[in-house]
């Protein structure tokens, strides 16, 4: 070691001491070569694992075996990391700005609603390369509990595939496959709570102290009741309250913390063991040649009495220790949260102040998500270039995952201070999104259906297919030749400004053919009660078929959508190490954003109405976009000026960039 990096004396010690320890076992299992490897990314991230460690669990009776153990672990795991993965490790440690590439474009799907099977997934790798995918998330692959499984988000073995979508070792050939065609893989860490049929949960329900030790259980209602005083519900409707009755645990019976179905229960990691159970999950996943993990509802993780028990500072410690030992033995493998909280708590997920770069690479903007349909709704952009303006403009090694929606419903998480700012009250504004998206609203082109409405404070979510809510399929039962018109351009106005706005873009699996609403949910017991089913149809593969028709709607969606795909691919600018800087424009329904970074700028303009609109060429200035602008979104063609004026069309985005 050439003591490049500074830490502290007390850590150097420890890590001096530790290194000792271990060298014996590094050197009986790797080439002299793998062992400096480890042995430097450990002194690289030694601080950002320890530190956080120390935090969470320095005070632990067996914290010192713990530590131990935890070290054991990272040897088997390195010493069993397979030859290609290790080399992969070094390719993108050279290249740790990867996943932030403009050429970065996701798509989401079930592997069984797109192809069966995880052997079917693979056989459809071509269609995935035409859209130009470099990201791929399966949504849940691991063996989940039988009959209702909240998707797949109630595991049963970590270390095992889905038996109907195939086994690990389909898992690692598609995992192969994918980077042999230049496509990452991301699958869920469902790191939250595992299934009651996972077998950490049989041994607490058999009464062992162990596993009890796993979980949070109460004997009666006095520590819950305590909880729920300041807990939230995230499914009332069909799981309403955070704990579950369980008369079987324990011969006499526990209450046991499920924030979500009575079927998943809260790990408990105060206790190290379970973090450590945890880590060897990442590792096992990581040796499988997954790219990413999606940490699952993590800001649940961490407990305490009197809060909403998400977010907790914990919650972000965990998630540095759980990253630092990833770097040391897999940093070809990166973290993205599913942490849908206000920027405040958001923005913490990637880094700030201190803990940038020691936090997740990926977070879903979920801000932006909803901003775009708020936006679409209303055809106003002032809350969304308010909101926009305050996140942060550039970015460390981290970015986000912009998308248009999920597989989940969409919250309407806008604050009453931001909605007040521009005029508007916060709760109006939300019962207006909840009425216009559920087609109560006079003159809505969206079908949604709520989810989870709530009569006392009248909150909802909704669920829809983009299609659906952006007015496709309205128009399509009307068979009205100018509705459908309109649909078509806000679903790509949508996609536009999600893959200009900085980070992955990804295309939820039957959104580029412009998929509607499914209702075949309803006649499935398992999952009638949930209309977050209605958004997640099967891959229509006869229509897939007439995707290069541009005469039809299914041509115009996708043909659109590759032309975005096609200008983001080599746009310099769009790179995520960027400014990402909304502008005022002098017209309320036109959004505007400048993207920069020194090799490059690009201004989006998105008129949000359904009619011409214009704003003052003045912006051009402002952006200093260089001579010759061009809009990237019409072959370059050079931009034309009327009256000292830019004109969209109804809905048009444009990408101007000038001469460099
Ligand atoms: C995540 C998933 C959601 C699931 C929940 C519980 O938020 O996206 O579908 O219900 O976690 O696992
Ligand atoms: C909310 C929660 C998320 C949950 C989802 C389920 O977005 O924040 O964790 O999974 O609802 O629909």
């Amino acid at each position: 070691m050439h003591n490049l990096l500074q830490m502290s004396s007390a850590s150097r010690s420890v890590f001096e001491a530790l290194t000792q320890r271990l060298a014996p076992a590094l050197a009986a299992r790797c080439a002299p070569r793998d062992v400096d490897l480890f042995l430097i990314r450990l002194e690289r991230y030694f601080e950002d694992l320890y530190l956080p460690l120390v935090q969470l669990y320095g005070e632990a009776a067996d914290w010192h075996h713990q530590f131990e153990a935890l070290f054991a672990q990272m040897v088997d795991a390195y010493a069993a990391r397979p030859e290609p993965l290790r080399l992969l490790d070094l390719e993108r440690q050279c290249t740790p700005d990867w996943f932030g590439q403009p050429n970065m474009v996701g798509y989401v799907c079930y592997s069984d609603l797109f192809a069966g099977t995880l052997t079917g997934v693979r056989e459809r790798v071509s269609y995935l390369q035409e859209l130009g995918v470099t990201y791929l998330h399966l949504m849940p692959v691991l063996k989940a509990r039988p009959g209702a499984s909240d998707g797949g988000y109630a595991v049963m073995d970590y270390r095992a595939v889905n038996p109907a979508l195939g086994n690990m070792a389909d898992l690692q050939a598609l995992a192969s496959e994918l980077h042999k065609s230049g496509i990452s893989l991301c699958i869920d860490l469902v790191i939250n709570h595992t299934a009651k049929e996972h077998e950490w949960a049989q041994g607490a329900i058999a009464g062992e102290e162990k596993y009890l030790n796993y979980y949070y259980t109460f004997p009666d209602r006095t520590l819950p009741d305590a909880y729920e005083h300041t807990l939230p519900e995230v499914f009332p409707d069909f799981a309403p309250g955070n704990f579950s009755w369980y008369p079987a645990i324990a011969e006499s019976g526990r209450w046991v913390w499920t924030t979500f179905n009575e079927f998943q229960w809260d790990l408990n990691y105060t206790n190290p063991t379970v973090f450590r159970e945890m880590l060897d999950i990442m590792f096992f996943l990581a040796n499988q040649g997954v790219d990413i993990l999606r940490l699952d509802a993590v800001p649940f993780i961490w407990k305490r009495m009197g809060t909403n028990c998400q977010n907790e500072p914990e919650v972000y410690l965990l998630i540095q220790a759980f990253r630092g030992l990833m770097r040391v033995v897999a940093p070809a493998v990166i973290f993205k949260a599913e942490a849908i909280t206000p920027p405040k708590y958001l923005l913490p997920y990637l880094g700030v102040k201190n803990t940038v770069g020691k936090e997740c690479e990926l977070a879903y903007n979920n801000q932006l998500m909803v901003l775009l349909w708020s936006t679409l709704a209303t055809r106003k952009v002032t809350l969304m270039t308010h909101v926009l303006h305050d996140m942060p403009r550039v970015l460390l090694g981290s970015t986000w995952i912009t998308y248009i929606r999920n597989h989940d419903d969409i919250g309407w998480a806008i604050t009453d201070e931001d909605a007040a700012a521009v005029g508007e009250n916060g709760f109006l504004h939300r019962q207006f999104l909840i009425d216009f998206y559920n087609n109560t609203f006079p003159g809505s082109f969206a079908k949604g259906a709520l989810f989870q409405y709530n009569p006392v404070t009248r909150d909802a979510r909704i669920s829809g297919t983009t299609a659906s809510l952006a007015g496709l399929e309205a128009a399509v039962a009307k068979q009205d030749d100018y509705e459908i018109d309109l649909a078509v351009r806000r679903i790509l106005l949508l996609h536009s400004i999600i893959m200009v706005y900085g980070g992955i873009p990804l295309i939820y699996m039957g959104d580029e053919l412009g998929l509607f609403n499914d209702r075949s949910y309803l006649s499935d017991s398992t999952n009638a009660e949930d209309n977050r089913w209605m958004h997640r149809p099967p891959m229509d593969w006869t229509k897939a078929k007439s995707r290069h028709d541009s005469t039809n709607i299914v041509g115009r969606i996708y043909k659109g959508l590759l032309n975005l795909l096609a200008a983001r691919k080599y746009e310099p600018a769009l790179h995520y190490l960027g400014l990402i800087q909304p502008m005022w424009t002098d017209n309320d329904h036109v959004f505007a954003l400048l993207r920069r970074n020194p090799k490059g700028r690009l201004l989006l303009l998105a008129n949000f109405h359904e009619s011409e609109q214009s704003v003052t060429a003045d912006l051009l200035q402002y952006s200093d976009l260089g001579g010759n602008v061009r809009n990237l979104l019409a072959e370059g063609s050079l931009l034309t000026l009327a009256d000292g004026r830019i004109h969209l069309a109804p809905y048009e985005s444009m990408w101007l960039a000038g001469d460099k």
